[in-house]
C-alpha cells in the first residue's frame, strides 16, 4: 500500500436552493463498509492531529466546514491534500502514516471508517510503522 492508492473521491451534490445535500453510501462512493464515524471539532490554531497508521483501518476524511490539510507518508513518498469542502474527500487505505494540520477557525473533520476502534490496530511510532511496513512487503 502506498500514497498513491489515496485519493480524493467526489461525492454526490443535490444542489437546492433551500440549501445542497450530500450523502456517502458504502461500497458505492467509499470502498469499505462504513462502521464508525467520528469527528475532530474545536481544534485550536496550530494544534496537529493524527500522526499514526492504521495496520487494516480504511477511511475517508471529508471536511464538513472550514478546511485543514493531510499529509500523507508511506515511508517513502508524501502528499499534501487540501480539504474544504463537504462534497468531496480523501479516501486513505490501510499502512498510510498521517497528519492533519492547518486547521481553520471552526473546522469540522468527519472521518468514516471501516471498522470499530481499536487501538490494537494503530502504528504510533514512525519508526515502528516504517519498519513493519518494509516487512510486509518483503
Ligand atoms: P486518535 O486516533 O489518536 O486521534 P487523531 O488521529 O484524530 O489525532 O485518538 C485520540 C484518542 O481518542 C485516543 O485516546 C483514542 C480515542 N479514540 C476513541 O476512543 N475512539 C475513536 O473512534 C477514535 C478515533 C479515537
Amino acid at each position: 500500500m502506498n500514497v498513491s492508492k489515496c485519493k480524493l473521491l467526489d461525492l454526490p451534490k443535490i444542489a437546492d436552493n433551500r440549501g445542497n445535500l450530500t450523502f456517502v453510501e458504502s461500497h458505492r462512493h467509499v470502498p469499505f463498509p462504513i462502521n464508525r464515524v467520528y469527528y475532530l471539532y474545536d481544534v485550536p490554531g496550530g494544534s496537529e492531529r493524527g500522526g499514526h497508521a492504521h495496520k487494516e483501518l480504511e477511511q475517508f476524511i471529508v471536511a464538513m466546514s472550514g478546511s485543514f490539510d493531510v499529509i500523507l507518508n508511506d515511508g517513502q513518498s508524501e502528499r499534501r491534500f487540501t480539504l474544504n469542502r463537504s462534497y468531496f474527500g480523501l479516501y486513505v487505505c490501510p499502512m498510510i502514516w498521517r497528519s492533519l494540520e492547518n486547521f481553520s477557525s471552526g473546522a469540522v473533520c468527519l472521518v468514516l471508517a471501516s471498522d470499530f476502534y481499536k487501538e490494537a490496530d494503530y502504528y504510533r511510532d514512525y519508526d515502528e510503522y516504517v519498519a513493519a511496513k518494509r516487512a510486509r512487503e518483503a
